[in-house]
């Protein structure tokens, strides 16, 4: 992360102790912390995966960062502009709104059934990027073309096209407003296997052709694994292990970390994760989120919350991780 920091250009997005909490239903007071102190940078022209299990936080974050929900704490700065601090009705007016685009897991059920494939594709550069109809219209024809739909496909509804062919329309209405920063949430998780690696192969060829700036998030490390510079890792609300993807794959420093690659096959024997998993609600605020399923557990563990730093060694300079006993390559025996 220092490298982008350092030069003339600053990140294209720095996330500063972004956090969110929700009311919790028949418990008065209660909270549940989904986004806890969370930060981060994305560069122009990077690609970060950000990657944890089912119920982590990773669509409340980049739902924050979309503004589609506002935040409890914590800053978005966006091209120098601190986001954050707009309610999320009125940042749907702003210009901004076209520069950060996202994709959904479903492309199926955040498709309007009731209009076309161009319709669809068209809407966003006629609401958000101002364009005239002529315009959109050469818009849709172009990012057609770039996402692989054939032209015939284009006055389709979205019942009468395959999961990839949704998917694909759901990426090309994304990159339409020609966004900036381009979030994209499980977007292979509903498609079939032999579907998914086409789509994933169609998302790392734009990311190269068009330089885009991605945010992927996926609860796969093998998908993040293809399409990312640099991944960040959460556990209940909280990112626990960052840095650069092939650093973090090839010499995990987080006990979570290495258990979540341990069930790639061919990365050494399977870690299981007993214990119970902690509570997002109300959770102690001294305590490792991840202690009550660690194998390697400390007494410090449970009375003071790790915070990311990096390893002792020079190399794990832009490698983090939150945890008072992470293995760091080279300072110290496996
Ligand atoms: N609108 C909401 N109201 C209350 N709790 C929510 C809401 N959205 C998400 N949560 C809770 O926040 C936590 C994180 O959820 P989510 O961000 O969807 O995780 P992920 O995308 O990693 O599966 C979960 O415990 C979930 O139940
Ligand atoms: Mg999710």
């Amino acid at each position: 992360m220092a490298e982008l920091c350092s030069g003339a250009e600053p990140p294209l997005l720095q996330v500063q102790r972004l956090s969110r909490r929700f009311a919790v239903a028949r418990r008065k007071g209660a909270q549940l912390h989904a986004v806890d102190d969370v930060s981060f940078d994305i560069g122009s022209g990077e690609s970060l995966g950000l990657v944890g299990e089912s119920g982590c936080g990773k669509s409340t974050l980049v739902r924050l960062l979309a503004r589609l929900l506002d935040v409890s704490e914590g800053r978005i700065v966006f091209r120098g502009q601190d986001l954050a601090a707009l309610p999320a009705s009125r940042f749907a007016r702003l210009p901004q709104r076209a520069l950060i685009q996202m994709v959904f897991q479903d492309a199926g059920d955040s498709l309007n059934p009731r209009f076309t494939a161009r319709d669809t594709i068209a809407e966003p550069c006629r609401l958000l990027a101002g364009m005239d109809r002529a315009a959109a219209d050469a818009r849709v024809d172009e990012v057609a073309a770039q996402v692989g739909l054939p032209p015939e496909l284009l006055s389709r509804f979205a019942h009468q096209l395959s999961g990839g062919q949704k998917a694909r329309v759901g990426i090309a209405r994304a990159l339409a407003p020609r966004p900036q920063l381009l979030i994209l949430d499980e977007p292979t998780a509903a498609l079939d296997v032999s579907v998914q690696a086409v789509v994933l192969q169609l998302l790392d060829r734009l990311r190269r052709e068009l330089g885009l700036t991605l945010l992927f998030v996926s609860h796969d490390l093998n998908v993040v694994r293809l399409l990312t510079d640099r991944v960040a890792v959460m556990y209940l609300g909280k990112i626990v292990e960052m840095g650069r993807s092939r650093q973090v794959f090839e010499q995990p420093a987080h006990p979570y970390t290495r258990a979540l690659l341990s069930a790639i096959p061919g990365h050494g024997p399977r870690i299981r994760l007993d214990g119970e998993i902690a509570s997002p609600i109300d959770p102690p605020p001294q305590v490792c989120r991840f202690a009550s399923r660690c194998a390697d557990v400390h007494d410090r563990c449970w009375r003071e919350m790790p915070t990311l730093h990096g390893g002792p060694a020079r190399q794990t300079e832009s490698h983090e991780a939150a945890c008072h006993v992470a293995l760091w390559a080279n300072s110290k025996v496996v």
